[in-house]
């Protein structure tokens, strides 16, 4: 068994030196630790002279009376307490005063100020939407190293726990069959919507219905938390309870601070002060809410066109347009780019709006498996011998559809793979790039960026800007005489309203970071911190032993949990954490690979990271999640002489080798020996 290390940082101790941010007065706790009034040992290790037990004790006791003045003073402040690391430092003063007989003639000299509250509240409220940065150390640039793409490894749990999920499902479905047996019958009232009546079939009574009221709603309080305030650093839940199983929930009235590592809040824009909200007020007042318009009509706005001529620019594109909304950027795009006698070949694990664009178009639609570029090459034969059904004539188009980063599996695209096949067949390639622009490539220009392949090679760009820039809305990216057809063919932008100016100048100033145009080098040290930040946890939790799915660099991380009862008992072991994750299962997810996904931003610092590291380490023991074969990686680094291509080599290797795969080891590290090696390996290919 491995051994499971203490949680360095639990939640409720106030002796424990890590910064909470929830007012005292909430917690019912003390900001300093006040009680045994015993000399500090520490005070006495590096006393220069050694002083008397009785000397010793009366600083003590001073430091202390100092400490408690302090609180007091700012627990009778009027304005709300907001706890800061910086105020627990008290007033460090080398006189020699003693607690009984203050030296009033020596002025003490003060070495750390604390801030006063009105700063400490500014400064809490700062670092509670973006963590200050602890090292220089903890940045990391965004790039694929070099070489073939590597396929990321799916390990797997052992059989017997994939046929616990099995019987679990099938448990919970046979007990959801009983209760709506017995419930229709005796019942009738509650179950009148589900049942035929006067020669009418019931319109919601299906496996969906079925499966949201009989397994999710079980688990239902772990999804759609309000919230309140700014999803950043750390998000604040409103507290809520249940007393009919989930059905209906009650606020308490009260809130919970909590990390959040559950928003794509990739560069960590999700800010309420800054550059971008200060840009956001100034064209509030210049421009009001709304353009009260569709663009097609009276709605463009100078704001507008500077804003897609940033994204072009961003992109590497000629040309640009944006939407009000992401989801309708797909739904009303493909419509308006394929049509009849053309073909979607689309990547089966892509997006529901994806898809849904995809059917209204009213082209054909084929399906490759996630990322097997051998699977699309074969497909790719198969339709451009065959043609279109019936006819045989040749399509029109072919348009080969992915994403650049994949939400619910932190794959990247093989983009030099899809180039390689687009240079044979002749196809036109659209990347969603969702989750990926921002949050990859040296200047967060996406997958193209991150992979140095010009831009020209892929046809379309799409994107959302609700992600990465802290806005909404999404753009579609490329040559501008397509985006001049786009714009007089797209139902989104001819009937669909204007995105609003608050929005677009958020997109806007949030690029304009980025790139450094304004604020130098804030937009680089997010990308940075963003690239270290997801490396570091990744590499952490496979190290503890988790099975994690996804590429390297990826901000995404899912964590595999398997058994649907698991989604629950992790969600809630986190919120006793005060740790905010998402847990995803079917129908977002195969039926047997339910899991936690988490959302690495750059608002997180590695104290952050370390906490929720500690907080996955605890409950993975709990849970028995720890089932990492080894063979998906968490090892030591390479040794040195050894290069990544011959680590590659021996990778495909494993695949056959039985012998070589025996020496795979399973990573089951210690917590300590995670954070202890984690800055220096992230930096290096990691294994
Ligand atoms: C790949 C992809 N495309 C499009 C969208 C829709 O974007 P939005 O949420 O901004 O509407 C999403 C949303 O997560 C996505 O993941």
């Amino acid at each position: 068994m491995p051994r499971r290390p203490s949680n360095p940082f639990p939640n409720n101790s106030p002796s424990i030196p890590w910064p909470s941010f929830s007012p005292p007065a909430e917690k019912g706790g003390s900001l300093f630790k006040s009680g045994s009034g015993k000399p500090s040992r520490i005070a006495q290790f590096f006393s220069a002279t050694p002083k008397s037990k009785a000397e010793a004790q009366s600083a003590a006791a001073a430091l202390l009376a100092a400490s408690r003045a302090q609180e007091q003073l700012f627990l009778n402040s009027t304005t709300p307490p907001i706890s800061n690391p910086s105020l627990s430092l008290p007033t460090i003063s080398l006189s020699t005063a003693t607690a009984d007989c203050i030296n009033m003639d020596a002025p003490p000299t003060t070495l750390f100020q604390p801030p006063s509250p009105g700063e400490a509240r500014r400064l809490a409220k700062q670092h509670a939407q973006f963590a200050p940065l602890n090292s220089q150390s903890h940045r990391y640039t965004s790039r694929h190293q070099g070489g073939e793409f590597p396929e990321p490894i799916m390990d797997e749990p052992p059989y017997y726990y994939l046929l616990t999920t099995y019987i679990s499902y099938l448990i919970l479905i046979i007990f959801g069959h009983v209760r709506d047996f017995f419930g229709m019958r005796f019942r009738e009232e509650n179950y009148r919507h589900l049942k035929s009546r006067n020669g009418y079939a019931a319109l919601n009574s299906d496996f969906d219905n079925f499966y949201v009221r009989r397994l999710k709603m079980r688990i239902n309080d772990c999804f759609n938390r309000p919230v309140t305030g700014v999803p950043g650093r750390y998000i604040n839940l409103l507290d809520r309870t249940t007393d009919d199983g989930n059905y209906h929930f009650q606020l308490t009235g009260t809130t919970t601070e909590t990390l959040n590592m559950s928003s794509y809040n990739y560069l960590g824009f999700a800010q309420s002060e800054g550059p971008c909200a200060d840009s956001v007020e100034e064209n509030v007042k210049r421009y009001g809410l709304s353009m009260a318009s569709p663009r097609g009509d009276v709605g463009t706005s100078d704001i507008a066109v500077e804003c897609e001529s940033l994204v072009a620019e961003f992109v590497g594109k000629e040309s640009a347009m944006v939407f009000s909304m992401g989801f309708g950027t797909n739904a009303a795009g493909f419509p308006a780019l394929v049509g009849k006698g053309d073909l979607i070949i689309s990547d089966e694990l892509n997006h529901a709006s994806i898809r849904f664009g995809s059917r209204l178009s009213g082209a054909m639609i084929e399906s490759f498996k996630h990322n097997d570029m051998r699977d699309l090459e074969a497909k790719l034969r198969d339709v451009i011998s065959q043609g279109q059904p019936r006819t045989h004539r040749p399509w029109k188009k072919i348009l080969v559809v992915v994403e650049g980063l994949y939400s619910m599996e932190g794959t990247m695209c093989n983009l030099p793979g899809l180039v390689r096949l687009k240079k044979r067949y002749k196809f036109n390639l659209f990347v969603d790039e969702a989750h990926s622009i921002g949050a990859l490539g040296p200047k967060g220009r996406g997958v193209c960026e991150y992979f140095g392949i010009d831009t020209k090679e892929v046809d379309i760009l799409m994107g959302t800007l609700t992600k990465s820039f802290g806005a909404n809305g999404g753009y579609i990216a490329a040559d501008k005489a397509i985006i001049d057809k786009l714009r007089v063919t797209n139902a989104g932008t001819i009937y669909g309203e204007s995105p609003s100016p608050a929005v677009l100048s958020q997109i806007n100033s949030a690029l304009r970071i980025i790139s450094g145009e304004i604020v130098p080098g804030q937009g680089e040290e997010r990308l940075q911190r963003l690239a270290f930040n997801s490396r570091y946890l990744r590499l952490g939790l496979k190290r503890l032993g988790f099975i994690v799915y996804g590429h390297d660099d990826s901000p995404i991380i899912p964590l595999l949990l398997y058994n649907p009862a698991k989604m629950p008992a992790f969600s809630h072991e986190m919120l006793k954490r005060k740790i905010s994750v998402v847990v995803v299962g079917y129908p977002a997810t195969p039926l047997i690979s339910s899991r936690a996904r988490f959302c690495v931003s750059a608002a997180h610092n590695k104290d952050d990271l370390d906490r929720f590291l500690s907080a996955c380490d605890e409950i993975g023991n709990v849970l028995q999640l720890k089932f990492a074969s080894g063979i998906a990686g968490g090892a030591p680094p390479l040794e040195h002489g050894v290069t990544w291509e011959m680590e590659q080599s021996r990778r495909r290797l494993q695949k056959h080798d039985k012998a070589i795969k025996a020496l795979v080891t399973t990573p089951r590290w210690r917590f300590e020996d995670v954070v202890k090696r984690g800055v220096q390996d992230v930096k290096v290919p990691l294994r």
